[in-house]
């Protein structure tokens, strides 16, 4: 007689490992709070401008995630920038972790990342993190819609369910440019044919050429949804792409009477992100109704930051203009140092607790409860 592991068992690795491993044999924990470091293990080529990086810590960890979230990467380019990529990997797998990049014309991180990492290179990184999950061993009938490289996060999602063999009710929805674009083909289809409950469309802009493909042909319109899964009106919709995608998905939905109350999207494109997204990730942050001071004592600027006004969107307004990127306190591209002052950060786990205590905070989700002085 056979006993699945089921999603909650990941939640309890420690307490399992408690009861069946020696001490000879257990392996930690990866920590967010202490471990940052990933060696790259190896590097896959998943399409003609793709590849997969598979990492594991330095000394052997037990990665603990959730399928959806992201790691963020710190990457040696024009001094140092920071990128956030959604982990592809199961996590029913938990010894190692991947990612999967999609190379962006003119996009410093992703160039760098398929150009540069190889076996052997280590990588300074923060995380896992991120809200855009769902528990799919849990969930009825789910529907995932994702396009490009948005694919990654529920590529996680559905490698775990599949894993988990829970009976999870599955429609995946992934639009490509053309057939050879599509990432993880050959797995889909091979965990389609492997899991009845799981049902499997692709739709690509052109087909010309590829004389073989029997799939959908054109942008996802509403009647071809119906076509791909009849009943998803009934279903939990997650849908991840580029930003004009998701909006078109959206207007779709919207049209044919969905509740949209069950429909979640990811923008992996954190500088295309649509109206929203930010509510859905983090808290709003705490408003205070006093206007208070903030000084940037490298520049010199004092600047009046009224209610509800972040500190990226005070340096901005004095004419400074800090790094940032996801402006969601997910990816810690904005992390500055306090000099003084109080102040209310509401962050995605683009920060550590450690430099929290050392004073520093994501200034694109932190208000000033207080007269502060930042150093920038
Ligand atoms: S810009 Fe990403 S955490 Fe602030």
């Amino acid at each position: 007689m056979t006993q699945n592991v089921t999603f909650d068992d990941l939640k309890t690795v420690t307490d399992y490992e408690e009861e069946h491993f020696t001490e000879a044999t257990r392996i930690p924990m990866w920590d967010p709070e202490v471990d940052d470091v990933l060696v790259c293990r190896q590097v896959r080529q998943e399409t003609h401008d793709v590849k997969t990086f598979l990492f594991s810590a330095r000394e052997p960890r037990v990665f603990r995630f959730y399928p959806g979230q992201h790691m963020t990467f710190e990457l040696p380019v024009e001094g140092m920038i920071m990128r956030s990529y959604t982990i592809s990997a199961s996590a029913a797998r938990p010894y190692r972790v991947e990612i999967t990049v999609k190379r962006v014309p003119g996009g410093p991180g992703s160039n760098w990342l398929l150009d540069n990492m190889l076996p052997g290179k280590e990588v300074n990184v923060t995380g896992p993190a991120g809200e855009f999950t769902t528990d799919a061993t849990q969930e009825e009938k789910l529907l995932f819609i994702s396009a490009g490289s948005g694919i990654t996060p529920m590529m996680s999602m559905t490698r775990t369910a599949c894993d988990l063999a829970e009976p999870t009710d599955l429609h995946f929805i992934h639009a490509a440019r053309t057939p050879a674009d599509i990432i993880f083909r050959h797995e889909l289809e091979l965990l389609a044919a492997q899991n009845p409950a799981f049902k499997l469309s692709f739709t690509c802009s052109t087909t010309s050429g590829y004389n073989s493909w029997s799939g959908f042909e054109g942008r996802l319109s509403l009647q071809m949804l119906s076509l791909m899964s009849p009943d998803f009106k009934d279903r939990k919709i997650l849908c991840c792409g580029p930003a004009r995608f998701m909006e078109g998905v959206q207007n779709m939905l919207q049209e044919s009477g969905f509740d949209m109350a069950n429909y979640h999207e990811e923008s992996f494109d954190f500088g295309a992100e649509t109206a929203g997204t930010f509510e859905d990730q983090i808290a709003a942050p705490e408003i205070s109704d006093q206007t208070y001071r903030v000084t940037f004592t490298k520049t010199g600027h004092v600047v009046e930051c009224g209610p509800g006004m972040t500190i990226l969107s005070a340096a901005r307004e004095a004419g400074i203009l800090p790094m940032a990127s996801c402006q969601r306190g997910i990816c810690g591209t904005c992390k500055s140092q306090l000099v003084s002052g109080e102040t209310d950060m509401q962050h995605g786990g683009g920060i550590r607790k450690r430099e929290i205590d050392q004073g520093k905070i994501l200034i694109c989700c932190t208000t000033p409860m207080s007269d502060i002085e930042v150093d920038l």
